[in-house]
């Protein structure tokens, strides 16, 4: 209709008025309720970027030590929760295993899915930020066929994902803190980014005024595409499948130049960083960093720089702005650190979570929301006359 305009991928279209995230894609700027994120990652913790992503502050010590403690109630998975993992078959990718059971949770958490009541809102986001480590660590243990541990809440967020991840029942688990502080700050770097596609996805949801979980559960699915976050699984794929080839990245590059379809250089170019993307510079100071201290090789990190220098020094990746993006760098940290490549996503999700929960809160607390609607232009056939099953 002339009334509308038509916008593909969102590339100019603003669907939300928001207050939690900014970016600068220009100047390579994002902050989190205005604090840099070189600042946060450099100072802060996870759990702390939650609550400054949720609540709109940082939180005092009293603050803090209450909303840890709250989490830490909420680790448990219900034991009808945990038998969901075994219908899943062994190989099952840990995404779908882990948006399934976050929808799930709709169905076992039923006293906390109203969203026009602010108690249950809270205690649906409490819940998720307990569980998700809780549900992460299961699918990758179902996937190793090794038995699932109980949280051990003396222990931090990311603590107790490692040692649930990584541990045994019978055994005592050593957390490595230089790993536990990496992924710490991982998890903050990815915590938000405002109106992604699994964000955007998470609001849209929750626009119907679905409860929380399920539009959490959206927002999973929709992070898992190799565009979104499952750059980071295919960024070790291609760097993997360059090194079989013998390790030479020319012909990988003609290829991602000639564009053929499906092969591009996975972990580069940004929708909104045309300049760098700030996240990703402080990943790979980190991936050299913690490859060292954990006294890891990985022929992989030299192709990946290798890579990275002939694309930022060729016309075609210098004309289209692009460059290294957050999902870069961080599986090879991941995989020094011991996870396999299909945790990579999901370790995705656990950093985005508050992100997530903040929108849909911001989403669903604002009275001029409205429920998201895109119009269309049609481009089908105007009328025509049914034509009976003798005549097709
Ligand atoms: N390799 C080769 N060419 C590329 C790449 C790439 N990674 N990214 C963009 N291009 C080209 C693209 O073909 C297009 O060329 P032309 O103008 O000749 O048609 C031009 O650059 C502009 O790209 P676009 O696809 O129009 O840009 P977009 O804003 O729609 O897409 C993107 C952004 C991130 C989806 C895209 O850059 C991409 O597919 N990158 C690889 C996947 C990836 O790393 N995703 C992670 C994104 S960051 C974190 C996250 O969200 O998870």
């Amino acid at each position: 209709t002339g009334m509308t305009t038509f916008d593909g991928g969102f590339v100019n279209t603003s669907s939300t008025k928001s207050a939690i995230t900014y970016i600068d894609g220009e100047a390579g700027i994002l902050r989190y309720r205005g604090y840099p994120i070189d600042q946060l990652a450099e100072k802060s913790t996870f759990i702390e970027v939650s609550y400054l992503l949720i609540y709109g502050e940082l939180p005092s010590a009293s603050q803090l030590e209450e909303f840890t403690t709250r989490i830490q109630r909420h680790t448990l998975l219900h034991e009808d929760l945990k038998r969901f993992f075994d219908g899943f078959p062994r190989n099952a990718h840990p995404m779908p295993v882990l948006s399934s059971a976050v929808n799930a949770l709709s169905a076992y958490y039923q006293d906390s899915l109203d969203p026009k009541d602010p108690e249950q809102v809270e205690l649906s986001t409490i819940r998720l930020l307990a569980k998700l480590p809780t549900i992460a660590a299961y699918a990758y243990k179902k996937s190793v066929g090794q038995p699932f541990l109980y949280p051990d809440n003396s222990l931090s967020l990311v603590e107790n994902f490692l040692r649930m991840t990584f541990g045994f029942p019978a055994e005592p688990y050593e957390v490595d803190p230089r790993v536990a502080k990496a992924l710490d700050m991982l998890f903050i770097l990815h915590a938000d980014h405002e109106q992604n596609c699994s964000t955007s996805t998470v609001r849209l949801v929750g626009s119907s005024q679905a409860n929380l979980f399920t539009s959490i559960s959206g927002g999973i699915n929709a992070l898992w595409g190799p565009l979104h976050g499952g750059a980071n699984q295919a960024v070790l794929e291609m760097l993997d499948d360059i090194k079989a080839g013998g390790g030479d990245t020319t012909d990988f590059m003609k290829r991602v130049k000639n564009k053929e379809p499906g092969v591009k250089l996975m972990g580069f170019g940004h929708r909104v960083y045309k300049n760098y993307d700030p996240r990703a510079a402080i990943v790979k100071k980190t991936a050299d960093q913690i490859l060292e201290t954990l006294g890891v090789t990985d022929d992989l990190l030299d192709i990946a720089k290798g890579l990275e220098e002939v694309a930022l020094s060729d016309d075609y990746f210098i004309e289209r702005k692009l460059y290294p993006n957050v999902d870069f760098y961080t599986g090879l940290i991941y995989r020094a650190m011991g996870f396999p490549t299909r945790m990579f996503t999901v370790l995705f999700a656990l950093g985005r979570l508050p992100g997530w929960i903040a929108h849909w809160q911001e989403m669903n607390s604002d009275p001029t929301t409205k429920i998201g609607r895109p119009r269309q232009i049609y481009t089908g056939y105007t009328e025509r006359d049914f034509v009976g099953m003798g005549d097709r």
